[in-house]
């Protein structure tokens, strides 16, 4: 039997018809397509109508993170992360912050913009003041498809439109600004878009092309602010080589890329554990990081008066509590229960202190010991368990390997091996 991967109305089968149409195509063994129907909390029926195809679900390791004290107030925060180490460093970092106070967070609100591209037009710089001047009437138009978006106190706010230069030639970019609340808001700022789109045809005299969201949220900014005390941190040599390493950050774009990795390790296993989507984080992390022209680090880290270290990191967070899988994931509305958080504003701000606490422990761990130490332990065992180990063969399979600082698959064989023997 040939095999092909055109299969006619496979969106249409039952998830476990589709399993069975895989299993044949990839030679998968009865275990192996038992697992992947068993989708555990998630359910697979749950699973089969979030996204189109389903055959199963993927498990994510859900940690808790520590010590967070955010605005006065103590969190216990999920991620959903497949690193080692990264929920004990966040943890770590918390702990530091707290004796000075924890973290303090704030935001410029929840409002995200809808992009309507509008192309064709001989005189766009008069076209877009023809277009502004009847603002109202396109916010009008905007809110009436969201009148419970309206009822919540949100809505399109504001119309703004720029003429850019194209490789097309120039164009108007109009832009609605619109409060989601405690939505994230694709759905609410998409609609809205392609319902003006008319009004601003008729208005400019040209073609509406693009209406969509941008993921470049610069008007859903959160800011988290640290103290990290000398005493706390190890010493002034530590605050330094973490300036120093800071420093090498900002002044390379190699680095600044590891180093906003690292703050993402922390953000979007949050992001992840609430069901929120985290390319559009991410996406939005990295632009905002690139907006001088030049991509930077997020966080920014100086010395105090008191020869403590102070960390910032503002950056775009369109998070929401309402909607989408932070709605239907039965975990995502377990992590935002233990999160106690009452508004998608909350959920944002503390994100983004875990992005801050996470930074931190990976600028302390680089600038000291190097990271691999307090990594082997867990990617030994890791290591250990791919190996075959079972049982309490893999503490002590992963133990001789760090012992010996060789943490290799086929060292773990050997001792596996050897311990079997014994
Ligand atoms: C690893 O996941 C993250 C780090 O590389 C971040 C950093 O280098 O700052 C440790």
């Amino acid at each position: 039997m040939t095999r092909t991967s055109e299969i006619s109305g496979f969106y249409k089968l039952p998830p476990e018809e589709r399993v069975r149409r895989v299993k044949e195509f990839a030679n998968l063994t009865d275990d192996e397509a038992s697992l992947l129907g068993s989708t555990g909390s998630l359910g697979l029926q749950t699973a089969d109508r979030m996204i189109e195809n389903v055959i199963g679900a993927i498990p994510v390791p859900l940690g808790i993170a520590t010590n967070f004290l955010i605005n006065g107030k103590d969190y216990l925060i999920p991620m959903a992360i497949e690193e080692p180490s990264v929920v004990a460093a966040a943890s770590n970092a918390a702990k530091m912050a707290r004796s000075t106070g924890g973290f303090k967070t704030s935001t410029t609100g929840s409002v995200m913009i809808g992009q309507i591209q509008v192309v064709g037009i001989a005189d766009p710089n008069a076209a877009r003041f023809d277009l502004l001047s009847q603002k109202d009437l396109i916010l009008k138009k905007a809110n009436e498809q969201d009148p419970m978006l309206v009822s919540l106190g949100g809505g399109a706010r504001d119309l703004r439109a720029r003429v850019i230069d194209t490789p097309r030639g120039r164009m108007i970019i109009a832009e609605l600004l619109v409060d989601c609340k405690d939505a994230m808001g694709a759905n609410a700022v998409n609609t809205m878009a392609e319902a003006v789109a008319p009004l601003v045809e008729g208005l400019t005299g040209g073609r509406v092309l693009l209406r969509i969201i941008s993921n470049l949220a610069t008007e859903r900014l959160m800011r988290a602010k640290a103290i990290f005390s000398t005493d706390a941190l190890g010493g002034a040599e530590v605050v330094d080589a973490i300036l120093d390493a800071y420093a090498f950050a900002a002044s390379d774009i190699y680095r600044a890329s590891t180093h906003n990795k690292g703050i993402m390790n922390g953000v979007t296993a949050v992001v992840l554990a609430t069901g929120n989507d985290t390319r559009a984080i991410e996406a939005g992390a990295h632009t905002y990081a690139a907006r001088s022209g030049r991509y930077q680090p997020l966080t920014c880290w100086e010395k105090n008066g008191d020869g403590n270290l102070v960390g910032t990191l503002e950056m775009p967070l369109a998070v929401g509590l309402v909607g989408g899988a932070t709605a239907t994931h039965p975990i995502a509305r377990i992590s935002v229960k233990i999160l106690g958080v009452k508004s998608a504003l909350e959920l944002g701000e503390i994100i983004c202190a875990v992005g801050l606490a996470q930074n931190l422990a990976a600028l302390r761990a680089l600038a000291t010991e190097g990271i691999q130490r307090g990594h082997m332990n867990l990617h030994a065992r890791n290591v250990a368990i791919a190996a075959g180990a079972e049982g309490d063969l893999i503490d002590r399979v992963a133990a001789k390997m760090v012992e010996e600082r060789r943490v290799r698959m086929d060292r773990a064989k050997e001792i596996l091996q050897q311990l079997k023997g014994t």
